[in-house]
């Protein structure tokens, strides 16, 4: 025996407080200075955990020594979402008030399950999406719950969809029912492939309906495939409507899928996981249309309403058949008040929930409606300049309508003798190029086969500098790869060859 006394307890409440002040100064100094930071992380594989004992510390170790670490050791590690220069993916905030919650609810750590399990993280959230809800214009009678990432608001709405369809399979499985079909555009997500194998229906229980020329479902298609399905005894169980798709932000013509959708009885699930924010501009309302009467729909406040990741509202108007398709109440988890209150666990697959609702309720107050619609559309029109930037430059093309903050580009140069895929390759390089600069991060996408390029705007602290910065970085690169071609020719004047789709 050491005669040493066995150690207990948190980290003393000084300590706490002292390295608690050191965290949010460097947050602070972080939010302040981030922009010199390069974007994109320039970390090799294994860099990080070279660098990592193999075991954790047998002995507890000053905050002093691990704090130093997080910036020497981590801090390389890390892409920077939080940049103004990032403008790869959806573009996304951590805003101040949505990292002052984050810290709140940590420290509270509460466990939302239950009503009782923390009240005020059930109440605050049934409130909270309800401002949302009005935010967006949609109705107040929706139920709205937060989950983690729209993957999981998909499943569940998908779920429900799914016990509607074949309200015998929460019992007895799938082997009891007839083969059943979710239809989604090619451009939908792949949450939504990954809901429908989760659920049991398989890859094949997803039907990918074609789009027309701006990437959108094209509604005869759904039809013809619905009918179909039915003829061969295949039960349709859900329509996936996507408003602001992942490559191109376009927007499924919901109205007309509406009727094709109800006249099978089935459930319509909007992914509008990125776009829905938009609804908040009146002026954007008609992208929208339908939207309140689809059965589920999911907005994710973590992609363009400056709440920190994670954060993803599910709303439905069938609150009953969600809670039916995933409610699971073992005697512990019962309560004397389970009547008359709200189990949020009863929404989703996950049981512990975090309390997420307060990061949202920070940054509503803190930006307020105004504000929120104010930064939105500063978005959107640093998107349309952009936009003009390529649709100017001889040498580009864009590929895709711009209704939100994100353009589809592509170097499409003319005379030079290359085909398609040298041309795809060439892009890819461009962007690679830029990446590697380390000022902005741009990521591709395929569309027709093509590799093209992405710009999206959506973090708060982007201003018009980052794009320019951006779009001449892109100029120079595409510049480099024409001259290495050519043997150093100029480029031809335009015969402005650039107006049709995906050259
Ligand atoms: C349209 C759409 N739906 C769903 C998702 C998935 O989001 P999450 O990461 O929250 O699951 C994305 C991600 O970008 C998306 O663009």
């Amino acid at each position: 025996m050491s005669g040493r006394e066995p150690q207990v307890g948190d980290m003393d409440p000084e300590a706490f407080r002292r390295w608690g002040r050191e965290v949010v100064d460097w947050i602070a100094g972080y939010m302040a200075t981030r922009e010199h930071l390069p974007v994109l992380s320039r970390s090799r594989p294994g860099d990080l955990r070279s660098q990592l004992p193999g075991s954790p510390p047998e002995e507890g170790e000053d905050p002093a020594v691990w704090l130093e670490d997080f910036q020497e050791l981590i801090l390389p590690g890390v892409t920077h979402w939080n940049h103004p220069g990032f403008l790869a993916y959806f573009a996304i905030s951590g805003s101040g008030p949505g990292v002052l919650g984050e810290m709140l609810a940590a420290a509270l750590n509460v466990n939302g399950m239950l009503w009782r399990t923390s009240p005020a993280a059930t109440e605050l959230e049934e409130h909270v999406v309800g401002w949302l809800a009005q935010l967006l214009g949609l109705p107040g009678s929706l139920f709205g719950v937060i989950q983690d990432t729209a993957s999981s608001s998909s499943f569940a709405a998908l779920a429900a969809a799914r016990h509607q369809a074949f309200p015998q399979v929460r019992a007895q499985g799938l082997t009891a029912c007839a083969p059943g079909r979710v239809y989604a555009s090619t451009e939908a997500h792949s949450s939504i492939e990954k809901a429908v194998i989760a659920l049991g229906l398989g890859q094949a229980g997803l039907t990918r309906i074609p789009t027309d020329a701006d990437f959108r479902m094209r509604p005869d298609a759904l039809e013809r495939a619905m009918a179909e399905d039915v003829a061969r005894g295949i039960r349709p169980v859900a329509v996936v409507a996507t408003l602001g798709t992942t490559s191109t932000t376009s927007l499924d013509p919901l109205a007309e899928l509406l009727p094709i959708a109800r006249r099978h009885g089935v459930w319509v699930h909007v992914d509008a996981a990125y776009g829905g924010a938009a609804a908040a501009l009146p002026e954007l309302r008609h992208h929208f249309k339908g939207w309140d009467e689809a059965d589920s729909i999911v907005v994710n406040p973590h992609k363009w309403l400056f709440t920190p990741v994670d954060c993803s509202v599910l709303f439905t108007r069938r609150r009953e058949l969600l809670r039916e398709s995933l409610s699971l109440v073992p005697e512990y988890l019962r309560s004397n008040e389970e009547d008359e209150t709200t189990q949020l666990m009863d929404y989703g697959l996950p049981l512990g929930r975090r309390f997420r609702a307060l990061k949202l309720w920070f940054v509503l107050r803190h930006f307020g409606a105004r504000g929120i619609r104010e930064r939105l559309a500063y978005h959107l029109e640093l998107g349309q300049r952009f936009a003009a930037l390529v649709d100017d430059e001889p040498q580009w093309v864009r590929v895709a309508p711009v209704p939100f903050s994100t353009v589809v580009f592509r170097w499409a140069p003319d005379g030079v003798d290359r085909d398609l895929s040298a041309l795809d390759e060439a892009n890819r390089r461009i962007m690679d190029a830029v990446n590697a600069r380390g000022q902005v991060f741009l990521s591709h996408t395929s569309l027709g086969e093509r590799t093209c390029l992405r710009m999206s705007v959506g973090n708060l602290e982007t201003r018009w500098r980052h794009l320019e910065t951006g779009w001449a970085q892109l100029v120079e690169e595409a510049e480099r790869v024409r001259r290495e071609w050519t043997g150093g020719a100029q480029p031809p004047e335009s015969q402005d060859p650039r107006k049709s789709p995906i050259p």
